[in-house]
């Protein structure tokens, strides 16, 4: 394996003793029982169930001969070895629990399973699925879970795992050799935008701009499209833009699957649903943005622009609310394209209600791996002769890896000048104020969700007092 081209990811196999493993046995027999005496309804919660294993373990073991030593070391890591066998998804559950991993690979039998990791890249691992069913039976699982089912009829799953990982999975005849899975890894610890300056996918003179304008001092919030190829980062970067939110809004984000978590307390958050086995009840993403209008929303936020719900989206834009999404395309004039033509098909009158494309970008080096970086800012200055027009603000200098200011003036600076009756400079002066507070959580490495959050919110409630406090400190 060592002039193998791809790094190894080795996965430590549960090695149970034959007296563990009996237990392990007992131990599922009892859970069926319990099960099926509380019909349908059973419901596992982990702690509960650990709790019950812990037990059930002490009673077994100790019980074994008056003078037998467990230590309470030996006894919780079984536990929790037994509960991970029971309640995981087998052999990939150590994958699923690695929060270093961004994806999760299974392309057939008898080939190993594939893992991309967040620092080393593409990997192979050491295990592998020896017959299609033990595959079928890991993809049924998970459509059970979720309610779904996977069939001839319907051979492809598209749903999220309990931890809310996203998940696709296939079988014949869409992939006709075989059953595929793959497992988009969600993340315990969400990147958050001062991460993202961290690892340089976005400016901070940037992210200081985009604050004062997605903020729009009350006076004209920004609304974005985040665009870019698949995995590029278009979800996260939108997620850590969207702490830049004044916390007075009323947000309402809609999803195919949940990934968005937004950190503002008065958020509501919608998920499509596929139609049931009768083809009855789904509800589109276009459903729910027409419902979210009747909800009175500040703030609309839609994961991924992709059909007749575009057109919705921006009559909404249109009307005086604000709006983010992501959207694929390689570029800024791209996405106007793909939006103003089928299946979405916005007029490109409407188009205008849009202050910036955000071009998101996947990079690889020669090593197989990747980093991400904001590419470009366009911004969307109007229409000319039926064309809408763009200029781009910020672009990402590769030589320099460095996201550059290139163009002098902005019309949505302009704009929040003009209808707060401030000037260039003064929002100028504003944004390096709020330069100064990000500054301030990378220096003090405040970078959680919530640690952020609690920073931008007191920002928005008192601004001198945060930057006194800020100066004073240093
Ligand atoms: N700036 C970044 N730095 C490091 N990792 C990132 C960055 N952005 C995204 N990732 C990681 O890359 C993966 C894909 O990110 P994300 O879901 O945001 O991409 P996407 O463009 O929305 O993908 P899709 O096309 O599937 O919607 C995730 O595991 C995420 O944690
Ligand atoms: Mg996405």
């Amino acid at each position: 394996m060592k002039d193998d081209i791809l790094p190894q990811y080795e996965v430590i196999k549960q090695n149970y003793t034959p007296e563990e493993k009996i237990l392990l046995g007992e131990m599922r027999e009892n859970l069926v029982d319990i099960a099926m005496s509380t019909g349908e309804n059973y419901q596992v919660s982990e702690g509960k169930l650990l709790t019950d294993i812990r037990n059930f373990l002490y009673l077994r073991l100790s019980g074994n001969g008056p003078n037998r030593n467990i230590s309470n070391d030996y006894l919780n890591d079984l536990s929790q070895r037994f509960l991970r066998d029971i309640v995981g998804y087998g052999e990939i559950d150590p994958l699923i629990q690695d929060d270093e991993l961004e994806e999760i690979m299974i392309i057939g039998t008898g080939k190993p399973i594939f893992v991309y990791h967040r620092q080393y890249g593409m990997m192979k691992t050491n295990i592998h699925f020896k017959d299609e069913q033990e595959i079928r039976d890991l993809i049924d699982t998970i459509a059970r879970q979720i309610n779904r089912r996977i069939d001839q009829e319907s051979p492809i799953l598209d749903g999220r795992l309990m931890d809310g990982s996203r998940v696709n999975a296939t079988i014949p005849p869409v992939s006709p050799d075989g059953p595929s899975l793959t497992v988009r890894k969600f993340r315990r610890d969400p990147l958050t935008i001062i991460d993202l300056i961290n690892s340089k996918t976005i400016s901070l003179d940037l992210a200081g701009f985009l604050w004062l304008c997605i903020d729009g001092l009350g006076v004209k919030s920004a609304n974005a499209i985040i665009s870019g190829g698949t995995s590029s980062g278009k979800t996260t970067t939108l997620n850590a833009l969207s702490a830049f939110i004044n916390p007075n809004e009323r947000i309402i984000t809609i999803e195919d699957t949940l990934e968005l978590q937004i950190p503002h307390e008065h958020v509501i958050r919608m998920e499509t649903r596929p139609p049931n086995v009768e083809g009855k009840g789904e509800l589109t993403m276009n459903d729910l943005v027409k419902n979210s209008l009747r909800q009175r929303p500040d703030r609309i936020i839609v994961g991924e622009v992709r059909a007749d719900e575009a057109i919705t989206l921006f009559t909404a834009l249109n009307t005086g609310h604000s709006g983010f999404g992501t959207l694929h395309s390689n570029d800024a004039r791209e996405t106007i394209t793909r939006l103003t033509n089928e299946p979405m098909s916005v007029p490109e009158i409407m188009i205008q209600a849009i202050n910036f494309i955000i071009m998101q970008n996947r990079i690889y080096t020669p090593s197989g791996v990747s980093f991400r970086r904001i590419s470009e800012v366009a911004e969307v200055v109007g229409m000319e002769e039926g064309t809408v027009q763009l200029n781009k603000i910020f672009q990402w200098n590769p030589e320099r890896d460095l996201i550059e200011n290139v163009s002098i003036t902005s019309s949505t600076l302009q704009q929040i000048g003009n209808l707060s009756g401030k000037t260039i400079t003064d929002l100028q002066s504003e944004i390096e104020n709020r330069k100064i507070v990000l500054k301030h959580m990378i220096n003090q490495n405040i970078r959680s969700v919530d640690g952020v959050n609690s920073v931008i919110e007191l920002y928005y409630k008192d601004p001198q007092k945060v930057l006194n406090r800020i100066i004073l400190n240093r």
